[in-house]
This record gives C-alpha cells, structure tokens and sequence, in this order.
C-alpha cells in the first residue's frame, strides 16, 4: 500500500500541467517511479494491488496494469504471481536515493574550458525574426519556390527510397559538379568535382579549417575589422587571433611579410570585406598567395557573397590565382539562395580533401542529400544563375535606396560607406554617440543594428554600425530610416 503522502505525491504527478502530454499509464509509471528514485519506496515494499490503486486515482485497472508492466520491463518492480507487486532490490541505488531531489534552481553544469569559453563567447547569433536591419540576410520572399518544390519532387521520384539512406561525406556527385562548374566560371576557381566537400555551412568550414590545419595556440592572421563568426571560430579552436588593419585595398598584406612573428593561416573575405565592403586588390591578392607558399602557411578565403557585386564582375577569387595550392575556398548558399538551406562548401588542395571530409564525419557525418540533389538540379537548369541576377539588381536598388534615405535622414549622425557589393552598409558616426546606446534603442524600437565595436580588435577605431539591406523593400527601408532618425533625435 502506499502511505496517504505518497499516493498525494503520485496524484500530483499525474496531475501536473507540465505532463498533461503523456498518456495516463506513462503518468502514472513516471510517478512511481520517481517515488522509487527518490528513495520514498524502499526495496521490498509492496505496491498497491492494481485495482486498489486504480480506484484510489479513479482510473481504469488496465490503466495501472500497464503502468505496472512497464515498470516491471524496467526492473524498477518484481511481480510475483498470487503476492503482487514489489520494488525490485535492483532499484535500490537510485541516484536521488535518501535526498528525495526536490526541484529548485538547476546547478550551473561544470563545463570544459574550452566550452566554458565557447559559452562565454555567445557562438554566432543568427537573426530569426527579420527585421530592419538585421545584416548578411538575403531576400526570401522573391525566392521561386515552386521551381524548386518541383525539382524536388522529380528528385525524390527518381530516386525513391534510397535517397532516404546516408549520403557520401564529400557530398552528392551532381552538387559537387555544379558547384565546380559555377565557381570555375563565375569566381574564376581551380575547381574539380573531386576537391569539392559540402558542407552545411561555411561556419562549419572555418571550425573544420581552425581544428584540422592548425593546433591549439597556432597564430592566425585575421582582418581588422573582422567577421565574428571566423574570430569565434578560431577563438573556439584555441587559436591566436592577430588582427591585421585594413585600408582601401583590403587588408595591408605588407604587414604579414613584416610581422615579427609569423603565422601558420590569413583569413580573408576579399571580394566584399566584412564588414568594411572593400575588395583586395590584385597586387595583395598576389602578395598574400606568395606570403602563404613562402610561410608554407595556409589562406582561408571566405567569399560569402560575392554574386552581389554591383559595379562590373567581381575579381576572381584567390584561389584561382593561386598555383601553390595553398588557398582553402569557402563558398555559401546562406546569401545567394536562403540561408535555411544550410548548405556551404570548401574547394580545397586535393590533398587535404580526405582529412577535411574524414573529420566532417565527426560533426554531423554529412549534408542531407535531398537538398543537395535538388540545389544540383536547380544551378544546372540555370534557376541559379537567373535568380542571383534578378536579386543583385534588386540588391543594387536597395542599397542605393538605402545610401539616399541615410544622407536624407540621418546626415546629422552618421556617414555611410557605401560598398560595391554585398547585402550591409557600414555607417559610422560623426558624433559623439554611445554605440550601445544606439544600437539598445534601435533595437526597442524594432530596428536590428550590429555594432562596429565588437567586430574590431580591442584599440582606436570608427564606432558606428552595420545596416543590412537586401532582405528590405524600399519602403520598409524608408520606413525604418526614419523610425531610426527620431531614436538618434531622442539620444543626442
Ligand atoms: C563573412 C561571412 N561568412 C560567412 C557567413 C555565414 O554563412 P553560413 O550561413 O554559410 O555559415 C556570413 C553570414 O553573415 C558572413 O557574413
């Protein structure tokens, strides 16, 4: 039998809110066995005969049978034919036993260094609810998802079942092909089908690129500014972040060359810079591929963005200058397509393929090939290439739109630093405002500002902001500007 305390406990249990989804008998079984855990029925106590009990909580026997059977299975409970139920001795060492564990605050866990300052580190916070100005967001709403509900339904017709299986490390050969087909021709890459890994990310290429190729304490040279989510990644992986100025061409690559200590990578996002917007210049792009071959050290191309170039052709991407193989290429379908999709590249030295791909097996094995099969389908019928160009000329609208709307409205508080590319404008201010400030009472006011301040090395630099644009129509960007202007009138 059980005492009145214990039957209340139960009756609690089962009548909590918090477990209103599980069925009654998983109620009940849960119930009891939490009395057991906690120590409040020792080994060898009797249970309630199940009809006794299921009067007592006023449900049906076969509700507790089988509430009782499970616990059973489990060896929480004998049951002994003709004598009933019995706590089992095997439940004797509960983890709760004797301190009957009362809910309360949960204890901080004791997490690893390492993930103690992951945690600290606040990993990449992505924006879900897309709202002005929240930076690096494409277009979602122009995107032709009936071209791409239909090649997806031919691709789970023409393969049926199997494409329900795992899928190759390295990726589906029809993705690999098309993306080596595109970056060849568009970014001007050395690109095989055989040195392209898919990836789910380009985050997930810069974790892989700071733990396979460099060890914990390694120096890493990286742009000042810089794109947080490299600096977290290699924060993550325990490497020594140098940063390294910028000027109008991109970073000073002579500072490499001159630097007392040297470095075993560079991370770079040449074509757009993030966040400044300006591109490397040829004779850096080549100083940096002669820096690498003589360091024997390795560069990290990210080139996240590059399709919305909006003055020519961007230049070709660094990897494709580079004959001594020592360029890792990082491509992202986060911008050009959606950022849902969750599907990036690496195009790398073919011999660094199978230790990149060997180690994408302990992330997350490998992308999902549906997504994968139908993104090949949709780059080879040329839905890729139409789209990018339909969205780079609404792009360039908006960021023209954009530059007006700051130098209309917001002329009093910041410059813009209009950029040639890219979905986010830089503004910084010219007066003297708090950066925190601005961007706490932007963000009341429903408007999405990233500082400047944290995506530069700790020293002297321009406070100011970043304003995506992309995701916006022009009068949703107008609308925002002005909400944004009265937050600036209000702060000043
Ligand atoms: C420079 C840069 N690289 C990479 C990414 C992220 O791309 P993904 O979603 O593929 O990780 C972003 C997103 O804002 C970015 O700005």
């Amino acid at each position: 039998m059980f005492k009145h305390a214990q039957l209340e406990s139960v009756k609690a249990w089962i009548g909590d809110p918090a477990h209103a989804a599980l069925p009654l008998h998983a109620r009940i079984h849960r119930a009891v066995r939490q009395l057991i855990l906690d120590g409040r029925l020792d080994a060898g106590r009797p249970l309630p005969a199940s009809r006794v009990l299921a009067a007592s909580l006023g449900v049906s026997r076969d509700t507790v049978e089988a509430a009782y059977g499970q616990l059973h299975v489990e060896g929480f409970i004998d049951r002994r034919v003709g004598s009933g139920s019995f706590v089992s001795e095997r439940a004797r060492r509960g983890p709760g036993r004797g301190t009957a564990a009362r809910p309360g605050a949960p204890e901080a866990p004791r997490l690893s260094r390492r993930g103690g300052a992951i945690f600290q580190g606040g990993g990449v916070r992505d924006f879900l609810a897309i709202r002005p100005f929240a930076p690096g967001v494409p277009e979602t709403r122009a995107f032709p998802l009936q071209t791409w509900e239909r090649l997806e339904r031919q691709v789970l017709k023409e393969h049926g079942p199997r494409i329900l299986q795992h899928g190759p490390p390295q990726g589906m050969a029809p993705l690999r092909r098309a993306i080596a087909d595109y970056a060849n021709l568009e970014r001007g890459a050395r690109a095989t089908p055989e040195r392209v890994l898919v990836l789910t990310s380009s985050q997930q290429a810069l974790t892989l690129c700071a733990t396979v190729l460099l060890d914990p304490g390694d120096r890493i040279f990286i742009e000042d500014p810089v794109y947080h989510g490299a600096r977290k990644a290699f924060d993550a992986a325990g490497l020594a972040c140098l940063p390294v100025p910028l000027d109008a061409d991109g970073m000073r690559v002579d500072l490499l060359r001159d630097a007392a200590q040297g470095a075993r990578a560079v991370f770079l996002t040449p074509s757009h810079q993030f966040p400044t917007g300006t591109t490397l210049a040829l004779d850096r792009r080549l100083a940096v591929i002669e820096w690498a071959r003589r360091q024997r050290a390795w560069i990290i191309e990210d080139d996240y963005d590059s399709e919305f170039h909006y003055a020519g052709k961007p230049m070709a991407c660094v990897q494709g200058l580079d004959p001594y193989e020592r360029t890792i290429y990082i491509g992202t379908f986060t911008k050009s397509l959606f950022p849902g999709l969750r599907i990036g590249y690496m195009i790398l030295p073919p011999p660094l393929v199978a230790p990149m791909t060997v180690a994408r097996t302990l992330l997350d094995g490998h992308s999902a090939p549906i997504p994968q099969l139908t993104l090949a389908r949709f780059i080879e019928g040329g839905h890729f290439g139409a789209h990018v160009r339909t969205m780079r000329a609404v792009y360039a609208e908006r960021r023209d739109v954009l530059a007006r709307l700051v130098r209309q409205h917001l002329s009093d508080f910041v410059e813009p630093r209009v950029p040639a590319g890219g979905m986010q404008m830089p503004c910084v201010f010219i007066r003297d405002l708090s950066e925190g400030a601005v961007v706490d009472a932007a963000g009341r006011a429903g408007i999405d500002l990233l500082g400047l301040t944290a995506l530069h090395a700790p020293g002297r630099h321009e406070a100011g902001f970043l304003m995506g644009f992309a995701a916006y129509a022009p009068n949703e960007l107008d609308a925002a500007v002005r909400r944004l202007a009265a937050v600036l009138r209000a702060l000043s």
